[in-house]
């Protein structure tokens, strides 16, 4: 009887996943707002310009309009067209729009793509450090994330000895790969994505690049992996480039092989993305140039970090080659990188997530700054760590 009560109070072993850092001190940011103090936002990777308005006009027509129900599962056909002729544009890749699935960010790709590539027990291999949702939705689907370390002097880019070590000692099924990376913005060129790509293919492991911060390169242009192989699983997003993080909705470009069983996944787990948002992501490609506008003043933000914070004390990080990250090694200052942001945030009034969330070994000296808002912003926060810093707030 106890037991049985007990049981149905004790959620899933498979639901206790860590929670996404980064969303904490959002929230722990959030808190200090409302109670008055000014704080500048640098801990979630989330533009602050609004989505193009070619893609505001579309959605304000559409709601203004039709009746908006459930789409085909894989998405409207106007969109997986237009993606497919922006893979032609921008990559110079004919692309068979048949193999364009929309999704509700990359978020829900994610999860399309590994229940569709892998069962549960199969181990999963990423750079340390990383997103952390691989990690997280990975184990919750009852995969095994596996870490690969990765060093600042090597940018941070896994390469086909580090990942073929990992194979030998354990199989590996599967691989997620990041160029512009999150924390670190590094990228890697196409003859080492390249490298990688053959390398995991020649073992069967399979492929899963994350391409959502691609169109925010800065160093050069970023390759797409479903140029250098028809295997690859190629995760995108609305969300990066385009400003749209609130309309949940990306794409996956997938082997003709994998398109059904996602379409039967996508049936069942979410029916299809929401309506609006696959109208207004159909019309952001038409947008492009707002966007690059938007990309020259992440460019701006760059520079102020990379020369600002140098002169406060921060200048251990690597040139940053892409996306909208700075990731910071504060070992000078801490070892322990949680405390440090929390104090940055109560003290300075500046949110940036600690390393600790994107990698549990070596975090812990580490913080990343997202540079998506304002010029002043960047500035001031500059200002601000270096006041506190000087104040003699950090031993
Ligand atoms: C590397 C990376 N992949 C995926 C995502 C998920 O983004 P979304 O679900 O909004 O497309 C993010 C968000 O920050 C990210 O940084």
């Amino acid at each position: 009887m106890l037991e049985n009560a007990r049981r149905l109070l004790m959620p899933s072993l498979r639901s206790d996943v860590p929670p996404f850092i980064a969303m904490d001190v959002l929230a722990a940011a959030a808190k200090r707002e409302a109670e008055g103090h000014r704080v500048i936002h640098m801990e979630v990777g989330q533009p602050a310009a609004p989505a193009p308005s070619t893609a505001l006009a579309a959605a304000r027509a559409a709601l203004s309009g039709a009746y908006l129900g459930y789409t085909e599962a894989l998405g409207i056909p106007p969109l997986r067209a237009r993606i497919a002729q922006f893979y032609r544009e921008q990559y110079g890749l004919a692309l068979d729009p048949g193999r364009v699935i929309a999704t509700t960010g990359s978020s829900g790709g994610f999860v399309l793509a590994f229940l569709a590539l892998f069962e549960a027990g199969d181990r999963v291999a990423f750079a340390a450090p990383a997103y952390p949702p691989y990690r997280h939705i990975l184990s919750a689907l009852g995969c095994e994330p596996v870490l690969i370390q990765t060093f600042a002097e090597a940018r941070w880019a896994l390469t086909p000895e580090e990942l073929l070590a990992e194979h030998r000692k354990k199989r590996l099924h599967g691989v997620v790969i990041a160029s512009p990376a999150n924390p670190t913005g590094t990228m890697m060129e196409a003859s080492a994505l390249r490298a990688l790509i053959e390398a995991a293919e020649a073992e069967g492991i399979r492929v899963i690049s994350d391409e959502i911060y691609h169109g925010l390169d800065y160093a050069f242009a970023a390759e797409t992996a479903a140029r250098l192989s028809p295997n690859v699983v190629v995760v995108n997003s609305f969300s990066k480039y385009f400003c749209m993080t609130g309309w949940r909705v990306g794409w996956l470009v997938t082997p003709e092989v994998l398109v059904r069983p996602i379409e039967r996944l996508q049936q069942n787990l979410a029916i299809s993305v929401p309506t609006i948002s696959q109208i207004a992501a159909t019309a952001a490609f038409e947008g492009r140039e707002e966007m690059e506008a938007v990309k020259h003043g992440y460019e701006e933000n760059r520079r102020i970090l990379t020369e600002g914070l140098p002169k406060i004390g921060l200048d251990k990080f690597l040139p940053v080659d892409g996306a909208f990250y700075l990731y910071a090694d504060v070992s000078r200052f801490t070892k322990d990188s949680f405390d440090f942001a929390k104090r940055m945030l109560e003290e300075a009034g500046v949110a940036a997530t600690p390393g600790a969330d994107f990698d549990p070994v070596h975090g812990k000296e580490f913080l990343r700054f997202c540079y998506a808002g304002s010029a002043a912003d960047m500035r001031e926060a500059v200002e601000r760590i270096g006041q506190w810093v000087k104040k003699g707030a950090v031993p």
